[in-house]
């Protein structure tokens, strides 16, 4: 059977779908009508989902839900998660309650800097180059004027213009390295734009300025792009109390302070360990992914950036820290969010919008101390579990749900699982075995 196929983005939709049901599943009728099931019944709605990316053949359904009651700066949020882990949004609910009662979140932007480079080899003599910089300076702002003017407006644009010498590293090989301030825009496109254009300046700079000769005139532009390591476009979230008031009741697994002396120590096993540390920090972008993928912006550089930052010293480390000192608990978390409310998918994608909405429209600044006190709010629940009754408790329970599912549980089964499983373990065997008693039972009882 023929596997691959020349010219099939010209194809329209219906017959994307066809050609891979065809080729790639077993009933390829069951399987197109399956995948034509996911088609948003608004005609207009799908046109602007299938208008986000190439060879859409249907949409990709993942949960929408909600963390409630997240206090932060003293004001409240209901916080728009997109995931697909089960316990995520309810360990986010549990942590921010937690929180609101002793005093909420506090978030902090430290910086809003983003930046980029023309990365280039050239064989010129550098300080030459240095003692014209602010000449070049000044053209390379005056030919991208057309595409900062905007901006500028806003009250971004171009920060600063820095020659970066990387020739000990690569011969040949510098950068401009821009700084940007793209206000209530994620901005790549608007960086990366103003790079290109500067980077067609810098190449005429030199073969034009009397200063230069010879090989100086040559200057390759190898690429032009935005950095996502933005370790000045950053937020510290934090929360503290009195370790006493860390206490949840008279059913607390553990005293505030055995609690606080575990959890401490868990902190830091996450700064001192990489294995510990990576999935320490997994549980951070549990909270932070989610957010950023509901509000229509990109994990991918979040990810990328957040883990960057956490092994800025040489070893990967956790991202957040905590302190007891003085009968005080204090726990914080210091993450890079390039982040955008406008632009982008934002206002684009209809669910983002919503969760802006949901969230008040905030600035650029606003949304990155709500996505960082998700970030910690996360951390923190998975770190209360761990050092108390440990994680399979709550997530097996939530995990029971799908289970159930794909044991294709009725509702009264379901119910009846959920009672039985209350106070035992749940595995995927237990389930099973509790489900093929339960419908024996049901079937002798038919019988008789
Ligand atoms: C699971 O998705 C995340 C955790 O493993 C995070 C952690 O261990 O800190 C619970």
């Amino acid at each position: 059977m023929k596997k691959t196929i020349s010219g099939f983005s010209r194809l329209s939709k219906a017959e994307k779908v066809a050609w891979v049901a065809e080729q790639f599943f077993q009933g390829p009728e069951q399987a197109a009508e399956e995948l034509k099931g996911f088609w948003h019944q608004n005609e207009e709605v799908q046109r602007v989902l299938d208008g986000f990316s190439e060879n859409t053949i249907s949409n990709y359904y993942l949960p929408f839900g909600v963390a409630p009651n997240f206090l932060i700066n003293g004001r409240a949020y209901a916080v728009p998660m997109a995931i697909e882990e089960s316990s995520v949004v309810a360990a986010a609910s549990s942590a921010a309650k937690y929180w609101m009662s002793r005093g909420g979140f506090k978030a902090e932007v430290l910086s809003t800097r983003k930046l980029g480079h023309v990365h280039f080899i050239w064989e010129g003599d550098v300080q030459k180059l240095q003692r014209h910089f602010q000449e070049l300076e000044a053209r390379l702002r005056h030919d991208a004027a057309h595409l900062t003017a905007n901006m500028e407006q806003r009250g971004g644009g171009v920060l600063d213009i820095r020659l970066r010498d990387m020739s000990q590293l690569e011969p040949y090989y510098y950068q401009l390295e821009v700084h940007f301030e793209t206000c209530d825009s994620m901005g790549a496109n608007f960086i990366n734009s103003v790079l290109e254009e500067f980077s067609s300046t810098l190449q005429i700079f030199v073969q034009e300025h009397p200063a230069f000769e010879g090989a100086e005139r040559q200057l390759e532009a190898i690429m032009a792009i935005l950095s996502n390591y933005t370790p000045e476009c950053i937020v510290r979230a934090s929360v503290e109390c009195p370790v006493e008031a860390l206490a949840i009741g008279p059913d607390d697994p553990m005293s505030p302070e055995e609690f606080v002396r575990k959890f401490t120590k868990a902190v830091r096993i996450a700064q001192i360990d990489p294995y510990r540390a990576t999935t320490h920090n997994k549980g951070i972008f549990n909270g932070v992914d989610a957010v950023v993928l509901a509000t229509g912006n990109d994990f991918r550089a979040i990810e990328a950036c957040g883990h960057t930052y956490a092994a800025r010293d040489g070893q990967y480390r956790s991202l957040s820290h905590c302190t007891a000192e003085n009968g005080i608990f204090r726990f914080w978390l210091d993450l890079p969010l390039a982040l955008g409310t406008v632009g982008g998918l934002t206002r684009l994608h209809p669910i983002a919008r919503r969760s802006l909405e949901m969230l008040g429209n905030p600035s650029a600044p606003e949304l990155m101390g709500i996505i960082a006190a998700t970030g910690l709010a996360q951390n923190f629940a998975a770190l209360r579990s761990l050092v108390t009754t440990g994680i399979q408790k709550g997530h097996m329970k939530m995990h029971l749900m799908n289970i159930l599912n794909h044991l294709a549980a009725t509702e009264q089964e379901a119910r009846e699982a959920v009672g039985y499983f209350s106070d035992k373990a749940v595995s995927f065997t237990a389930v099973r075995e509790f489900l093929a008693l339960a419908r024996r039972e049901v079937r002798v009882k038919g019988k008789g």
